[in-house]
């Protein structure tokens, strides 16, 4: 059964939606974030697919998508003996603790979210699980007594939501929970879509051509970079008011090569747009290629199944005392 080194003291926790194959946006913002840290610090990673069902969901693709998503983790460099690795709704304890969090978290602080404000107005028919998700994300958080939790910046105010719920619930019950710090690098704060780069690159988005997914054919990814919206200067150079697609564009390679924003203007001096988009989509094109190759090898094998199991039970052990813990400081029968 896996144990974290003695040596290894703070800890970092992510997730994501199986709402679609991930996009480049959310390997940038959230999984290398993880692959890089994940040596020195405890590091737990999930699927979180009770969120996802916070829209309609076709249940066969959900389920496939859940199993792909591991697989996923696994081949963008998620070392399964460094993480647990887990599913969300293979611990009732999050659901549980959630509940607890409702029952201490202000309306009113919860309906200033923006990604509700966002998402309600694009469907007037919503349930009320996307209204109450983010205290599902705090929950998911503080389960696990994490220091950072590695996001994108659209996650920024839900990890906020979930300190002032934590501060909130100590200061009210006793010490109950640790308060977690948000963790987002600067050049994975927020990957734009290729077509509309005043927007984020999103898993829902209409526009297929506009997203870079993990699992898209590599001819295709070619032709989405060499199509990303631009603009007229022909200069390249990092300017995210006047110039948003090419400054996304150098974004994706400053996450991807680890060059800074101003080696690549200089190696881009004086060159076209045309040069400048074959170089980025040959170093987004070998990063997703390795990690194809890798999740074709694990997405069928059963040490999959395995690791899942094992992982399950490490962490509903972790979720359960802090439910307890919860239930007692809340004077719920124990
Ligand atoms: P989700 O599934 O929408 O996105 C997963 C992660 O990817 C980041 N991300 C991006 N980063 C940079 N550029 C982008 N275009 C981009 N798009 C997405 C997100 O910020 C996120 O880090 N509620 C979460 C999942 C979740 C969670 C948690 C995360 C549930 N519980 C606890 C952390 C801790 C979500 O919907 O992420």
């Amino acid at each position: 059964m896996k144990e974290f080194s003695a040596n290894i003291t703070k800890s970092i926790l992510t997730g994501i939606q199986p709402s679609g194959v991930i996009t480049l946006g959310n390997y940038i913002g959230a999984i290398k974030q993880m692959v890089r840290m994940q040596d020195e610090f405890k590091s737990y990673i999930f699927i979180a697919d009770m969120h996802a069902i916070t829209v309609p969901q076709d249940p066969t693709t959900l389920h496939e998508n859940i199993r792909s998503l591991v697989a996923l983790y696994i081949a963008c460099g998620i070392d399964p003996d460094k993480n647990i690795i887990f599913i969300q709704s293979e611990n009732e304890y999050h659901a549980n603790i959630s509940w607890l969090l409702e029952c201490n978290t202000p309306f009113g602080e919860l309906s200033r979210m923006t990604q509700f404000k966002d998402k309600s107005s694009k469907n007037a028919n919503f349930y009320a699980g996307l209204f109450t998700y983010p205290i599902l994300m705090a929950a998911d958080i503080l389960a696990y007594d994490v220091d950072y939790v590695p996001v994108g910046i659209d996650q920024k105010q839900h990890v906020e939501l979930t300190r002032n719920i934590a501060i909130k619930f100590n200061k009210k019950y006793g010490d109950t929970f640790k308060i977690p710090d948000v963790y987002i690098t600067k050049e994975g704060t927020k990957i734009m879509d290729l077509v509309n780069p005043l927007k984020k690159m999103s898993k829902s988005s209409e526009n297929p051509k506009g997203v870079i997914r993990i699992l898209d054919d590599i001819n295709s990814i070619r032709k989405k970079i060499m199509g990303a919206t631009t603009d007229s200067e022909c200069i390249v150079r990092f300017d995210p008011e006047a110039k948003p697609g090419i400054s996304n564009l150098i974004n994706i390679c400053v996450a991807l090569t680890g060059k800074s924003i101003s080696d690549i203007e200089t190696m881009f001096e004086g060159k076209n747009y045309g040069e400048f988009k074959r170089f980025v989509a040959d170093t987004v094109i070998e990063e997703i290629s390795a990690i194809q190759a890798r999740y074709q090898k694990i997405i069928n094998s059963q040490e999959l199944d395995k690791l899942l199991e094992e992982n399950a039970t490490i962490t509903r052990a972790i979720a359960q005392k802090k439910f307890m813990l919860m239930k007692e400081k809340m004077g719920l029968y124990k």
